[in-house]
């Protein structure tokens, strides 16, 4: 299978920082809490069983993040929407069985975004590692496992992951869109989703930093282009230059539904705290980032991470821990351990 999505085009303005890369990609509320699942998980939970589980896994994502660099902002995401919905046990990972009634997650409407690189690389890091440690390590230790290691590919902080979760036995694209957030949610509503989740105000606005990453289509920030709120204008809180460059790929109407923009129009494939400087500048793509900037709630916390990369980078990388570990399933009444990550056990 093709790895790499294909550059299409890219925006040349005059103002060089927003250079725009363009790519055309192929197409139950948490019993437990983030807390008690870190209670749950411990680095060297696989230290008898697997203990060259890091490296396995790492054999793969450093292969992934050269050939296929699109998979490392997947994969952090891929784990994001699999931590908040049903907790962290791979069900994102689960297909839809042929001639099921239910959908999987993974099917889901806002889901589908997700790149396959993403679940290819999961595949990939799980063959390695059953062949080597056989029914031993869960799909979900494997992905927190991966994201870690494309955060740290990107230039990230390299922070121990707590292990130690069970495979979910729950899949189901139903329980998606109530679990997740949206690109126009309002920060009272993400607030709130975090806080179901055992995630703070600060959680939200270091989480978020993931965006210093990856790329977004144009649906998700193009009600800002044009016609913000029905003033037919541009919405006031993004840079006109970017709105000016945004345009040019992303038209009104008819535009090509898989052209995608960086997240970070600075520094798009460094993991760094230019996010947070960007979203100061009123350069920040979905309405969420940029509201970030602007709630005096989360202003204060977005400048001292714009002014400290180190701060933002052990505050990313606990936080990641905390989201790590919501609704970690362990034992059998719950869990699975499953040999085909895309499968569940019989
Ligand atoms: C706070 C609320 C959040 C909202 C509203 C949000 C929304 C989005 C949207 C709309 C996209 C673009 C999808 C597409 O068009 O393909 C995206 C991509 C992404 N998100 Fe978020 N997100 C949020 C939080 C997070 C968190 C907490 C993480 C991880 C810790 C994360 C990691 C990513 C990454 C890495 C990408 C890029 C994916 C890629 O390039 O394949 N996001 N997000």
């Amino acid at each position: 299978m093709s790895l790499t999505p294909t550059t299409t085009s890219s925006i040349f303005t005059t103002f060089l920082l927003l250079s725009l890369l363009l790519i055309l990609r192929t197409p139950r509320c948490l019993a437990n809490s983030a807390a008690a699942g870190r209670r749950k998980l411990s680095v060297d939970y696989y230290a008898k069983s697997c203990p060259q589980l890091d490296q396995l896994v790492a054999s793969v994502t450093g292969m992934r993040f050269r050939e296929a660099p699109v998979s490392g902002p997947a994969t952090i995401r891929l784990f994001f929407h699999d931590c908040f919905v049903e907790g962290c046990d791979g069900s994102i990972l689960i297909s839809t069985r042929p001639g099921s009634k239910e959908m999987a997650e993974r099917d889901a409407h806002d889901n589908k975004d997700l790149a396959e690189e993403a679940y290819d690389s999961i595949e990939q890091a799980k063959e390695v590692v059953e062949s080597k440690c056989p029914g031993v390590v869960s799909c979900a230790d494997i992905l927190a496992t991966a994201a870690r290691d494309f955060i740290h590919l990107a230039g990230g902080p390299y922070y121990q992951v707590k292990k130690g979760r069970w495979d979910g036995k729950i899949s189901k694209a139903s329980r998606v869109y109530p679990n997740l957030p949206r690109a126009n949610s309002t920060i009272d509503e993400l607030v709130k989703l975090f806080a179901s989740k055992g995630l703070s105000l600060n959680d939200l606005v270091v989480l978020s930093g993931a965006h210093t990453i990856g790329f977004t289509h144009c649906e998700h920030f193009l009600g800002r282009l044009y016609d913000y709120r029905g003033t037919n204008r541009p919405d006031p809180a993004i840079d006109s230059r970017l709105v000016k460059a945004l345009r040019m790929s992303c038209p009104k109407f008819g535009g090509n539904s898989d052209i995608v923009a960086p997240f970070d129009v600075t520094t798009p494939f460094s993991f760094d705290n230019a996010y947070y400087g960007n979203l100061e500048a009123k350069l920040g793509l979905l309405a969420t980032d940029q509201a970030l900037a602007l709630d005096p709630r989360t202003q204060p916390l977005v400048k001292d991470l714009a002014k400290d990369k180190q701060k933002f980078f052990q505050a990313f990388a606990l936080a990641m821990d905390k989201m790590g570990s919501i609704g970690v399933k362990r034992g059998r009444k719950h869990g699975e351990r499953r040999k085909d990550c895309s499968k569940h056990v019989l």
